[in-house]
């Protein structure tokens, strides 16, 4: 989604704002810009596609805007107005001295363009950004304060946004403000940035501080000043980040993705460390507040979560009503918030968000607060707006995911569904010691075995090459892995664009076996356990219909070379921790279909990485 950065000191500002844009790219943009105050005039540059092309135009006028040290950068995920240079902010007001970024949706933008356009504002864009720049273009005329036009403009809007404002007679200042969408400020010697996120920050600063909901920050390289809507100053508290920039690097792997899939076996360990100790001592979770007390009480648990986080919500649902016996009901955030949901201080509300900035997420978990439910959040973000508004914390420790495509950040959220599971049923008590030791111990080992599948992975790359030119997938699973046919469903289409769908298997023979033929590859999670033999018969109806099949299974059963034209073998699991084991090849086999396709991998079309707009 659109990503900020804005600069004031004594550097070249366009180098930091282009290289602060770049690392947010993996947030998904369309269009790019900047401005920058080149002898004391503000001037525009914007373009639509990739950055690149914004650097194309920068160094054609290199030599004039080096000169300026103050800008505001932006790239944007069009919501309003298709992606254009004329859509592509920082946006203006009429005569061109005030420039804005936006990130989020102006609510009431229609009757604010009404407004300032009977007022004689003319607008050059379909936005709803633009009536921002008007908007405080009319307020500075009235205030000659940058902050206070700031201030008094956001009390108009309604909606969600982060935005960040240069006037052309305000010299060296940046003023930044937000609502419902991240902002941080960075702090440096003599400079000082603001940006959507802290990858646009962290090579050139570890001081930072996040901005609350309705708090405005004037910035000039040596200063920072907060105030909040009633203009109380507000005191800095500066923390250190703890990222290092070497996290964004690719490692030598072509794409993020790959080394993300990569890195999920030191993923696994990260999350186990310091909460699974050893397999006879009580999982430790530090920041969830539940004790017996509360557990007893609780009539339900409901989860909400978006995309991926949604397949790791569902995964967990199996894991905790196996282990804890309490009723768990999964939906889409953007389902639960429009109906009337019911909730109260008795039900345990989890909101998962590799992000923790999803604006439907946000917006379920406030819902349900304001019912009296205890808030519990799985992210892999605890610098987030949800990890902020939380009664109970999980960080899931996955480290910065920068692909578009959840791979280690899944792998995290269904390591802490386990942990979470299994320490809420030592704290019940509802869980057999022998089972919980044998689950901890398979746990420990489960690292050894995502690096068996990553280390032998030609067979999956040869069955990507053979069915990438197919236009059609099905996945299909049945209990517990339902839900990651789903999720390799979503890897593929999200990163290959094919049609690909998951289906539980059983659901098969009521609808879509009508489309299989030879031209549909039906790919099987063939797990061993309670529905193995039950997906096998439902595999041979597949069959029976020319479909070319295709097994993931850790069986070593001779039945299935009979039946499938392709098998993945992995190695054996319990069948309630093979979700974690099952995802890796197919992550691996989304990867190969979009490499050999000559995809995007990491910036799939029409995506972002983090959803801030419902
Ligand atoms: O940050 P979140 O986990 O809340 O994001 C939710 C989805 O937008 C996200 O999982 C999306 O589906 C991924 N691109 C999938 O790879």
């Amino acid at each position: 989604m659109c990503g900020i950065v804005g600069y004031v000191g004594n550097k070249t500002a366009v180098n930091i704002l282009l290289d602060g844009l770049t690392s947010l790219e993996y947030r998904g943009y369309d269009s790019s810009g900047v401005a920058l105050n080149i002898d004391g005039k503000v001037q525009l540059f914007k373009a639509q596609g990739k950055l690149k092309n914004l650097r194309d135009i920068v160094e054609k006028n290199y030599s004039d805007i080096s000169k300026s040290t103050i800008g505001i950068g932006h790239i944007r995920w069009a919501t309003h107005g298709v992606p254009s240079i004329a859509n592509a902010h920082p946006h203006t007001c009429n005569c061109g001295r005030v420039a804005i970024v936006h990130n989020g949706i102006i609510e009431n933008y229609k009757e604010l363009r009404a407004k300032l356009e009977a007022q004689g504002c003319t607008f050059r864009s379909q936005t709803d950004t633009e009536t921002v720049a008007h908007l405080i273009a009319s307020k500075f005329a009235q205030t000659k304060d940058l902050t206070e036009a700031v201030r008094l403009a956001t009390m108009e809007i309604e909606g969600a946004y982060a935005l960040a404002v240069m006037h052309q007679d305000v010299k060296n200042t940046i003023v930044a403000t937000r609502r419902n969408a991240p902002l941080v400020i960075g702090f440096g010697e003599g400079e000082n940035f603001v940006a959507s996120d802290i990858p646009a920050l962290i090579q050139y600063t570890k001081r930072a501080m996040y901005l609350e909901d309705n708090q405005i920050v004037t910035l000039t390289p040596t200063e920072a000043k907060i105030i909040d809507s009633e203009k109380n100053i507000i005191p800095l508290k500066i923390e250190t980040l703890p990222w290092e920039p070497v996290a964004l690097s690719k490692m030598g792997y072509k794409h993020f993705m790959l080394k993300e899939i990569h890195e999920q076996p030191d993923i696994v360990r990260n999350v186990l460390t310091g909460k699974l100790k050893t397999i006879d001592e009580p999982i430790s979770l530090n920041e969830v507040t539940l004790d017996v007390k509360k557990l007893k009480e609780l009539n339900r648990i409901q989860i909400v979560a978006c995309g991926t986080s949604l397949h790791a919500a569902m995964i967990g649902k199996y894991i905790i009503e196996d282990f804890c016996g309490i009723p768990v009901e999964v939906e889409a955030s953007s389902e639960y918030i429009y109906r009337k949901t019911i909730t109260d201080e008795n039900t345990l509300v989890i909101g998962v968000s590799q992000s923790g900035e999803t604006a439907d997420t946000i917006t379920a978990i406030r819902l349900a607060k304001k019912k009296g439910s205890h808030i519990l959040i799985v992210t892999n973000r605890p610098d987030s707006t949800m990890a902020r508004e939380a009664d109970s914390l999980v960080p899931v420790n996955a480290g910065i995911e920068v692909s578009v495509a959840a791979t280690k950040s899944y792998m995290a959220q269904l390591i802490s569904f386990y942990l979470l599971a299994i320490y809420i049923a030592e704290v019940k008590g509802s869980i057999d010691t022998k089972e919980l030791m044998e689950l901890k111990h398979e746990l420990i080992l489960l690292p050894q075995k995502i690096d068996k599948i990553l280390t032998h992975k030609e067979n999956i790359q040869n069955i990507a090459k053979k069915f990438s030119s197919f236009k059609d997938f099905i996945f299909v699973a049945r209990g517990i892995n339902f839900p990651t046919a789903l999720e390799g469903a979503l890897k593929l289409k999200e990163i290959s664009y094919i049609n690909a769908t998951g289906y539980s298997a059983g659901e098969l023979k009521h609808g879509p076996i009508a489309m299989l033929d030879d031209t549909m590859p039906v790919l099987a999670i063939l797990m061993k356990g309670k529905v193995y033999e039950k997906i096998l018969s439902n595999a041979e109806e597949a069959k029976a219909r020319n479909a070319r099949m295709i097994a993931l299974t850790d069986s070593d059963d001779k039945k299935l070379d009979e039946l499938f034209e392709n098998i993945i073998r992995i190695p054996e699991i319990s069948e309630i921790l093979s979700p974690a084991l099952a995802i890796v090849p197919l992550q691996l086999l989304a990867y190969y279909i979009a490499e050999f396709l000559g995809k995007d991998v990491d910036q799939p079309r029409n995506l972002a990485k983090s959803v801030t707009v419902e």
